[in-house]
């Protein structure tokens, strides 16, 4: 790879785990870099193995792997590999993370729960992990888990830029939930559309939310809900139902992870959701791709941003920070 730079590492390897193939490959062709071969075993006693193809000494590695289901054997994997590259004597690991998992368990917000964000954070770090990338975290703070350097980029421009093309008249933002209404505004603000909010409340640690009121005006208007994942898809479809009482015309829904856990299909096929545009940053499985989903992919922008951390440029400059 003609890098223009040089780094102190030489040049870049790339490996991925086994959540998410088809990413690890777009990653892989837009940078002229060669997925490293290893090989990946889950032994009958269901412990797993990794093994190297060739030598890491020195190098600049960078680690791909999401946290989609089976969301306990994709993070054993990943530290498992991270503990490999260390031992192997990397020069420096940079895990890619387009999904973190466990990102909603951030904080005690009720008695006697654990933080298992920060779990995780930690053991990505002791693995060996020098610095990670992300895509949109359920919360910024969550960036504070790690105390190696990292990258949390963000797909809205993708999802943004998308809907401008669209040209849609008579548009309003709505947020699924008052957290997300400081993402929802820069996504208006770009767009140059007004916004409304969705009140939204949950009842249990049982994945239930309750979609309460509608802030600001939807009668008549084009909505497109912004969310940062579907998970269970019960929040969208309590959103698509109050914007719909209030009046709304078409309903367009968009978010960077399609986490899509069962019932997430059920709920939006049977909804009035006219498109909705997501991200490959976790892979949808073809029984659970619906006519109505548009997928985006951030492969070239990891690469991009894959690069510049190899090269030791700004990562901002991409999004004109
Ligand atoms: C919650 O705070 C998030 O922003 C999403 O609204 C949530 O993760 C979606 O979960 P579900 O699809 O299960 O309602």
């Amino acid at each position: 790879m003609n890098c223009g730079r040089c780094s102190m590492y030489g040049g870049i390897k790339l490996f991925s785990g086994t959540s998410h193939p088809a990413l690890a490959q777009e990653i892989s062709d837009y940078l002229g870099v060669p997925l490293s071969g290893r090989e990946i075993i889950k032994f009958p006693n269901e412990n797993l193995f990794v093994q190297l193809h060739e030598s890491v000494r020195g190098q600049d590695v960078f680690l791909i792997q999401t946290m989609c289901p089976p969301v306990s054997d994709n993070i054993m994997e990943l530290l498992i590999a991270i503990d490999c590259l260390r031992r192997d004597s990397a020069g420096r690991i940079t895990v890619v993370v387009p999904y973190l998992a466990y990102a909603r368990s951030d904080k005690k917000d009720q008695p006697r729960v654990p933080i298992t964000a920060r779990l995780l954070a930690d053991m990505i770090q002791i693995a060996g992990a020098d610095r990670y990338i992300t895509v949109d975290l359920h919360a910024g703070q969550i960036q504070g888990f790690f105390s190696i350097p990292g990258d949390e980029i963000t797909a809205f421009h993708i999802l943004n830029e998308y809907f401008a093309q669209k040209q849609l008249e008579d548009v309003v933002i709505v947020t699924a939930d008052l957290g997300f209404a400081k993402k929802g505004r820069n996504f208006a603000a770009r767009l140059q559309v007004p916004m409304a909010f969705v009140e939204k409340r949950r009842t249990g640690n049982d994945n239930c939310s309750e979609a309460l009121t509608v802030i600001g005006d939807v009668d008549g208007k084009n909505v497109i809900i912004v969310d940062d994942e579907i998970s269970t898809g019960g929040s969208i479809a309590n959103t698509v139902r109050v914007v719909k009482e209030h009046g709304a015309r078409d309903i367009y829904v968009s978010c960077s992870h399609p986490v899509l856990a069962p019932p997430a299909i059920e709920r939006l096929r049977a909804l009035p959701v006219k498109e909705l545009v997501t991200t490959n940053t976790l892979p949808i499985p073809p029984e659970r791709m619906l006519p109505n989903i548009k997928v985006l992919s951030v492969g070239p922008l990891l690469a991009e941003v894959i690069r510049r951390v190899h090269e030791g440029r700004s990562v901002g400059e991409l999004f004109n920070e």
